[in-house]
């Protein structure tokens, strides 16, 4: 099984079957990961540094740990504890970490593009972990998985995106992929957060009450206010987002059919989801963390080149 790309730099450069691929060995991964001894030897003698130029707590440990079950051996770079500090440039620093013959690098980076440009000017495989507000790729096919996993199917599902489109990478990179495999994609949220190209640039539908929204998908991927990123005021208050864009359980029982209800996370408990919502059996929040680990470990082994699996 073969990707038609070296590098995992958007969902926006993989064709369908690649992802179909990814998604089916993660089937495989993940039931390797209800055995007793879930560690596969499949990446031995492999080697990755995971740069983390941006805070992360989920998906870092998910690469990590990723490359752990698959027996890579493992270098963890943040650049807060790192020369960057000092002022060296990127190229620089990924230089001098792949003088010591690195095969793969797992990238996050608050310069969208930034994993585009490394993937120019060095010989390793590189898998963006996010870059800036451009793309989030493992993130789009952990949540394709899920829903997938939830719905047995992507093809012809409503999946409603809402929230902050604007600043978000996941959004970009599940557009993409709902697109290339079939579903229906609506965003939804308040104007000032939904660029006012979505409809004509990315064929996807666009609501701006959230009632409609809801009753009108299967699922709700609710995304997280990017406040770090907002350098303007967008909304009047968080409460007032809440009131408006707010989901909560009474809402969810308000609706004519039972939605399902994921989140990248990290959640803004109280803003864009309230607790008894993100903690209803609605949710689907957990799973999805737990599928980004089999995700990951789909990818990485993907893109090494993939070799024996099972053994
Ligand atoms: C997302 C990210 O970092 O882009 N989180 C994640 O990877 N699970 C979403 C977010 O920060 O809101």
């Amino acid at each position: 099984m073969q990707l038609s790309v070296k590098h995992l730099l958007g969902i926006r450069d993989l064709i369908p079957q690649d992802i179909q691929t990814i998604l089916d060995t993660a089937t495989q991964f993940k039931e390797v990961l209800q055995r007793p001894i879930k560690k596969v030897p499949s990446l031995r003698d492999v080697t990755i540094v995971n740069l983390f130029f941006e805070n992360s707590t989920r998906t870092r440990i998910s690469f990590e740990l990723a490359e752990k079950r698959l027996s890579a051996d493992t270098v963890n770079f943040s650049a807060s504890a790192s020369s960057v500090a000092k002022g060296e440039t990127l190229l620089d620093t990924v230089n001098n970490i792949l003088s010591m013959k690195v095969d793969m690098v797992v990238m996050r980076h608050s310069a969208s593009g930034a994993p585009h440009f490394l993937a120019q000017h060095i010989p390793a495989a590189i898998i963006n972990a996010g870059d800036g507000i451009n793309e989030h790729p493992t993130q789009a096919l952990l949540d394709a998985f899920s829903i997938r996993e939830k719905l047995g199917n992507i093809a012809g599902k409503k999946i409603a995106i809402i929230g902050d489109i604007m600043h978000s990478r996941v959004a970009l990179s599940n557009i993409y992929l709902l697109k290339k495999m079939g579903a229906e994609v609506m965003v939804a949220g308040p104007p000032t957060l939904i660029p006012k190209y979505m409809k004509e640039a990315f064929d996807v539908r666009v609501e701006y009450n959230l009632r409609n929204a809801l009753e009108w998908c299967d699922v709700a991927n609710v995304l997280r206010i990017q406040l770090e990123r907002q350098n303007q005021v967008l909304f009047s208050s968080l409460r007032e987002y809440n009131l408006a864009y707010g989901i909560n359980k009474k809402l969810l029982d308000s609706l004519s059919k039972e939605i399902i209800i994921m989140h990248p996370g990290p959640i803004n408990r109280g803003v864009e989801l309230d607790s008894d919502a993100a903690d209803s059996k609605q949710s689907i929040i957990l799973q999805q963390v737990e599928n980004g680990l089999a995700v990951r470990m789909a990818v990485l082994y993907l893109l090494s080149g993939g070799r024996e699996m099972n053994n």
